[in-house]
């Protein structure tokens, strides 16, 4: 292990489970040698996104989002690897998947500012705590 591998959290949303492409989005990340620490599939309650989306909560769109990630199951999963933080966001491409990049994975899948496939954590904080949030039981 050299001093650059991170680990970061990574959601694969009820979109993206419903219309079937977990397999798609997690090939794009093993392909990229990037290392799977944990996986679960899993089905939040509102309480819960409020915990996960604290900074956002008081945004006007939040509401809609917190009806979104309950919605149903999503795919949570910590990813390892050298600058694994900005090698998944990077991936994961902009937040709108119109504007998005083509090849990104929301640049690909989504059309949508909020139902737009995956989260990614975006500073080694947000990855400590999205983590200890989600896999309270995962040793680093
Ligand atoms: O996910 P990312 O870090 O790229 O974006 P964010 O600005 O942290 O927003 C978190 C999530 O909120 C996004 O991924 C969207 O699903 C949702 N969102 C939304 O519903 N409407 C917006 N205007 C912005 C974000
Ligand atoms: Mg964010």
């Amino acid at each position: 292990m050299t001093a650059d591998v991170e680990q970061t959290l990574v959601l694969i949303k009820p979109d993206a489970v419903a219309r079937g492409l977990v397999g798609a989005v997690l090939s794009r990340y093993e392909a990229k040698r990037l290392a799977i620490v944990a996986m679960e599939l899993r089905t939040i309650d509102g309480e819960f996104a409020d915990r996960h989306y604290a900074e956002h909560v008081e945004q006007p769109w939040y509401p809609p989002l917190r009806e979104f990630v309950t919605s149903g199951p999503l795919v949570a999963l910590v990813l390892a690897g050298s600058r694994a933080i900005e090698a998944v966001r990077a991936l994961n491409g902009a937040t709108d998947g119109v504007k998005a990049a083509p090849g990104s994975l929301r640049g690909d899948f989504a059309l949508s500012n909020r139902e737009n496939i995956v989260h990614a954590s975006d500073s080694p904080e947000s990855a400590a705590r999205e983590i200890a949030l989600w896999f309270p039981g995962l040793t680093r």
